[in-house]
């Protein structure tokens, strides 16, 4: 028979292992929150060559609250330093890899609402690849990655051409894009697209619809892998307006890849 001494002994033990075990997990629910999370909207980005791109990132804290310390790291797979650091409130920049010298910014006036975006300015081929933006501060530590794509695309001039048809002329698309063209009820019509090659193998998108126009809305659909830009002519009496939204494919085919080598290296590990 247990004296009531070591009933109230190993009571205690029991009791403070299972406050213990409370604490930890309270702790654990508390620190897990309190990691705060690094986001972006936008993981597939598409540049357009010589011209401007953001990669989007933007942290949240668990109590809403940003303190000024804010520590910003932009890095680049493969890439040896960073794109951009900012700490202190000031960029800093001695790690910085040349190929973004002059080229990146962040928006300090904007840090403190989660806004850690990064504008890459003259884009080119060579910056293609991922990208990392991690934030550390009180309350949030994390990272999200990006896949920065580049190409070249433009919205088409579509004008009514001698015989009473349609002609789209795209300045510049990278790589090579295939034209559709729809009337209103989104019945493909007969059309012939000729490309001429500009530098860097940008072409020029020329696109004469070959059939006869009537007052009415139309769209040019022209698309490459990276990019769909569909623009909708309205034609009435001599003029053609035309409206074209842009619209970034995200990357099936990287989805894809991920897919395939994540169960090859499971079916490895099985063989195994
Ligand atoms: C961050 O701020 C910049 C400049 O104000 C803005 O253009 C961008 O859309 C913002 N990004 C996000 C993810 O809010
Ligand atoms: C579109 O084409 C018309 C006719 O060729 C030309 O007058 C006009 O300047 C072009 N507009 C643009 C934005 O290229
Ligand atoms: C669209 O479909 C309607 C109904 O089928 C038809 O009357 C009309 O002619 C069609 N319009 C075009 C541009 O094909
Ligand atoms: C489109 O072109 C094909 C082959 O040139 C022709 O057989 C067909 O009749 C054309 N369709 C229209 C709607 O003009
Ligand atoms: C109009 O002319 C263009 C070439 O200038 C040609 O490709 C197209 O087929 C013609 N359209 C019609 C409806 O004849």
């Amino acid at each position: 028979m247990a004296s009531i001494g070591q009933i109230i002994f190993w009571s205690m033990i029991v009791l403070i292992f299972v406050i213990a075990g409370i604490i930890i997990l309270l702790l654990a629910i508390a620190f897990s929150v309190s990691q705060g999370s690094v986001v972006t909207n936008t993981p597939f980005p598409v540049g357009n060559l010589g011209k401007d791109v953001m990669l989007g990132c933007k942290f949240q804290t668990k109590t809403g609250q940003i303190s000024s310390s804010v520590s910003i790291t932009w890095q680049k797979d493969g890439l040896t330093g960073v794109v951009y650091q900012f700490q202190n409130n000031a960029g800093h920049l001695q790690d910085q890899n040349p190929q973004f010298k002059n080229r990146v910014t962040l928006f300090p006036d904007v840090i403190t609402t989660g806004n850690a975006s990064l504008l890459l300015r003259t884009v080119r081929m060579e910056d293609e690849g991922v990208y990392r933006c991690s934030v550390t501060a009180s309350g949030v530590t994390g990272s999200a990655s990006i896949r920065l794509r580049v190409g070249a695309f433009s919205a088409p001039n579509i004008t009514r051409s001698e015989n009473n048809s349609l002609a789209a002329n795209a300045p510049r698309w990278l790589p090579k894009p295939d034209v559709t063209w729809l009337d209103l009820n989104g019945s493909q019509l007969n059309s012939s697209t000729q490309f001429s090659t500009l530098t860097m193998g940008i072409v020029q998108v020329t696109s004469n619809l070959q059939v006869q126009v009537t007052d009415g809305i139309y769209t040019c659909i022209i698309q490459n892998a990276l990019v769909t830009a569909l623009s909708t002519a309205t034609v009435t009496g001599n003029g053609v307006s035309t409206t074209t939204d842009f619209t970034f494919n995200s990357s099936p085919n990287i989805m894809k890849s991920h897919v395939i080598s994540t169960s090859f290296i499971l079916f490895c590990m099985l063989v195994r």
